[in-house]
């Protein structure tokens, strides 16, 4: 394995997602403990002396993969020669927002962060983005970063991918280790549609084990959608640990690789798969291998799951067409 560091850049690093995410990312929850990271750490000026204080916890622990740490608020400086970028900064929703309401708030982050990373990333720069409307972020990211190939950009639909794992674990009393080949389709939103039907719980079709279409529809599919609001219900505050855990997974997993009897999910350009319009940043399921990933191809698609695809879908294309106007993209 490499010494050279890997540099991973985070931005919003001073935020709740950023204090879970910089610790994890140090200790090797990433590449393991052989492989040491760079961090550079984007925050707004406001930001920049709590993020000193991290900082300070971070050398704190002295962990022995973190190789250095430069913070700053100059998108060209932090993101220069950066190896993987985990787009975090962005405005959180509170009580009564839908992720929506962010597209304006938050995408000029996205235009603005696009174009220094295709300025000046490293070659093999991956990006995955997590700050909401996530989806739509990385498409105006993807956008206003044309020398970047578009598949080095997703969106993330780990978290939710791994709230679907965790309910049917809990429905169906088996480990969380046993569930495979679990699926989130379309936006990282309440129209998300997280597909039991091609899953397995212990080497059987997961949908046949649960044998209840009623939870299917009415219980499992509306908990993982609406996750998200109820944390903030609970919480006061949006889902931040966890957040960080599903950020570290996914670019894990596609630096790494999938495992070979499972798939996961990811948000990713389009190329027409499952008729998802080209170019929307939808979530599918995914093989990934050394940094690239690979749409899972041929899944019966029976006329429910249509149905859920195509709505999350049309909102994605809302939502393009939203930032579209906005000249964002
Ligand atoms: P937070 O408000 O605690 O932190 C966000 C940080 O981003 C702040 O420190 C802010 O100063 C910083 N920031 C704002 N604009 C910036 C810019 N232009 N450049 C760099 N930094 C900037 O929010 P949080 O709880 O850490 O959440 C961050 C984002 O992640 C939110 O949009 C939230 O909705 C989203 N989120 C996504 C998922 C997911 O599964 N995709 C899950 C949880 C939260
Ligand atoms: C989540 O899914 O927890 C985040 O996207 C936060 C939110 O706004 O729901």
């Amino acid at each position: 394995m490499s010494s050279t560091p890997l540099k991973v850049a985070v931005t919003g690093a001073a935020g709740q997602i950023g204090y879970s995410l910089l610790f994890r990312l140090a200790s090797g929850a990433l590449l393991g403990a052989d492989r040491p990271i760079e961090l550079r750490l984007l925050e707004i000026t406001p930001a920049l002396k709590a993020l000193e204080g991290v900082v300070m916890e971070l050398d704190d622990c002295a962990f022995p993969t973190l190789a250095g740490v430069e913070i700053g608020d100059d998108a060209n400086t932090i993101f220069d020669g950066v190896n993987l970028a985990l787009l975090v900064g962005a405005r959180p929703r509170s009580k009564g927002m839908e992720r929506g309401d962010l597209l304006s708030a938050n995408g000029a982050i996205f235009t603005a962060q696009g174009k220094a990373l295709n300025e000046v990333a490293a070659d093999d720069v991956r990006i995955g983005v997590t700050g909401n409307p996530a989806n739509t972020n990385a498409l105006i990211a993807m956008t206003n970063a044309p020398d970047i190939p578009k598949e080095r950009f997703s969106a993330l639909t780990r978290l939710d991918h791994n709230r679907a794992i965790s309910q049917l674990a809990a429905k169906t009393g088996a480990a969380v280790t046993d569930i495979k080949k679990m699926t989130i389709w379309g936006n990282h939103s309440a129209t998300q549609y997280p597909d039991v039907f091609h899953a397995e719980v212990g080497g059987r079709n997961a949908a046949e084990v649960v044998g209840d279409q009623g939870w299917i529809e009415n219980d499992f599919i509306p908990t993982v959608a609406k996750r998200g609001a109820a944390i903030i219900e609970a919480r006061g505050s949006s889902s931040a640990a966890s957040a960080a855990s599903a950020t570290i997974d996914a670019a894990r997993d596609w630096l790494l690789g999938s495992a070979s009897d499972d798939w996961v999910s990811m948000a990713v350009a389009s190329d027409g798969s499952y008729g998802v319009p080209e170019g929307l940043i939808s979530s599918f399921p995914v093989t990934t291998k050394d940094g690239s990933w690979e749409i899972v191809q041929g899944l019966d698609i029976d006329d429910f799951s249509r149905s859920k695809i195509d709505a999350s879908v049309a909102e994605l294309a809302e939502e393009r067409d939203a930032v579209t106007e906005l000249g964002l993209i």
